[in-house]
């Protein structure tokens, strides 16, 4: 989604008024509002968006999740933009570098920074307030209340503030209504299979759900050498996409009675070498889980849910399988999503071909509708 406007005033270091989509309350629309936007504090870059992608977790937050007091806030995650002005003690960034800001924070200096086995920064929204998906303090108000921003970003505002230890420089040239879908979406299926599951050359995989998450693995499967990679969803309408980034075969539970983990162990002799659950629903993690071969299969929880719990029978894990979870897919953000950029420019991974629609701002809500709908 493109942000349209013609707000060009030189405001550094001053309050920014502009555009963004507030949710005031779960269920309920976004309104487009003036928001004002405060100066970048110490070590903070304020960040002119210029586009924004919607992905499933915005709608998570909005109609799925239970985090009542995570309103009002201004969703999106998934941004480019460029950085206007920066806060007192930043020297990595200078204003008009492109920057994507990041969910998940990379400090570079606690545990889970310093190993390489995790991208789980401890400094961040999630380890603060996970209750409300967004950090405690917030830059934004309008009409007199504090709005939140989500995952610590906010994306579907023309500007927003975030800590330099969540945004990754990027390419100059790459353009930022395309490279935006490497902050969430694409990086989380594609490293899922490429960094998580660790798919191997001449395997066969499954991917449940094809949003741009699911898309997003199957083209991590194939770019790791799977042989064959089958691609389920309840919507047959993503299955011809799902070819363009490698899928070989392509399941609609619709069209079967039995349990999808068995529809694909007998199309795979036993079960397939990687499985990926790419729509945050329990039930479908444990199919992945149960169409795993035993003896080595590997399933990975993408899709975002909190509201229930997984399970299965001790016997598939006791035969061998393991199970994963992936949160943006295992990359460390500020060192990831530079590559993913190049490799994007350098034509290693497509991003074009995810783009349904291109809408202004002002048409988030058609935008949410359309994912809603399957349409996207
Ligand atoms: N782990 C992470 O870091 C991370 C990051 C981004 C998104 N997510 C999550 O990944 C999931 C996918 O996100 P998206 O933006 O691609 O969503 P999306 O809504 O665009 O796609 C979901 C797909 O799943 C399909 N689906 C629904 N029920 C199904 C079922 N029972 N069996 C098979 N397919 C089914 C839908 O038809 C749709 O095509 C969401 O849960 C989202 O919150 C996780
Ligand atoms: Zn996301
Ligand atoms: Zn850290």
């Amino acid at each position: 989604m493109e942000s349209k406007f013609s707000f060009e005033s030189i405001c550094i270091g001053k309050v920014i008024k502009c555009k963004a989509a507030v949710a005031w309350e779960a269920n309920k629309p976004l309104v487009i509002e003036e928001i004002e936007v405060d100066v970048p504090h110490a070590n903070e870059i304020r960040i002119k968006i210029i586009a924004t992608g919607v992905c499933h977790t915005d709608l998570y937050h909005l109609f799925e999740g239970k985090h009542k007091d995570g309103f009002p806030v201004v969703l999106g995650h998934e941004g480019a933009g460029i950085v206007e002005s920066v806060g007192p003690g930043v020297t990595e960034f200078q204003p008009g570098e492109k920057v994507i800001p990041l969910f998940i924070s990379q400090c570079g200096e606690c545990r889970f920074c310093q190993s390489p086995k995790t991208n789980q920064c401890v400094k961040g929204w999630a380890n603060e307030s996970p209750d409300v998906m967004s950090p405690k303090e917030t830059r934004f108000t309008c009409k007199g209340r504090k709005v939140l921003q989500f995952l610590g970003t906010s994306t579907f505002s023309q500007y927003t503030v975030v800590n330099q230890i969540a945004v990754a420089k990027i390419d100059p040239s790459a353009p930022l209504d395309t490279v935006c879908l490497l902050g969430c979406g694409v990086c989380t299926g594609f490293g899922a299979a490429v960094n998580t599951a660790k798919v191997e050359p001449g395997s066969t995989c499954a991917v449940f759900g094809l949003g741009a998450v699911g898309l997003a693995a199957v083209m991590g499967c194939h770019s790791a050498g799977a042989k064959r990679i089958i691609a389920v969803d309840l919507n047959p309408d993503k299955f011809e996409k799902a070819k363009v980034f490698g899928a070989t075969d392509f399941v609609n539970p619709n069209d079967h009675s039995e349990p999808i983990s068995q529809v694909l162990s007998k199309m795979t002799n036993g079960g397939v070498d990687f499985s990926l659950e790419c729509v945050g629903n329990v039930g479908v993690m444990r199919n992945a889980l149960e169409s795993c071969l035993k003896g080595w299969g590997v399933s990975v929880l993408v899709g975002w849910t909190d509201l229930h719990d997984v399970a299965t029978r001790p016997i598939q894990l006791i035969a061998g399988r393991t199970w994963k979870g992936s949160m943006f897919g295992g990359f460390k953000g500020k060192d990831g999503v530079p590559k993913m950029v190049k490799a994007y420019l350098d034509k290693k991974v497509k991003l074009d071909e995810f783009i349904t629609h291109r809408m202004p701002l002002e048409s988030v809500n058609d935008a949410i509708d359309l994912m809603k709908h399957g349409k996207w």
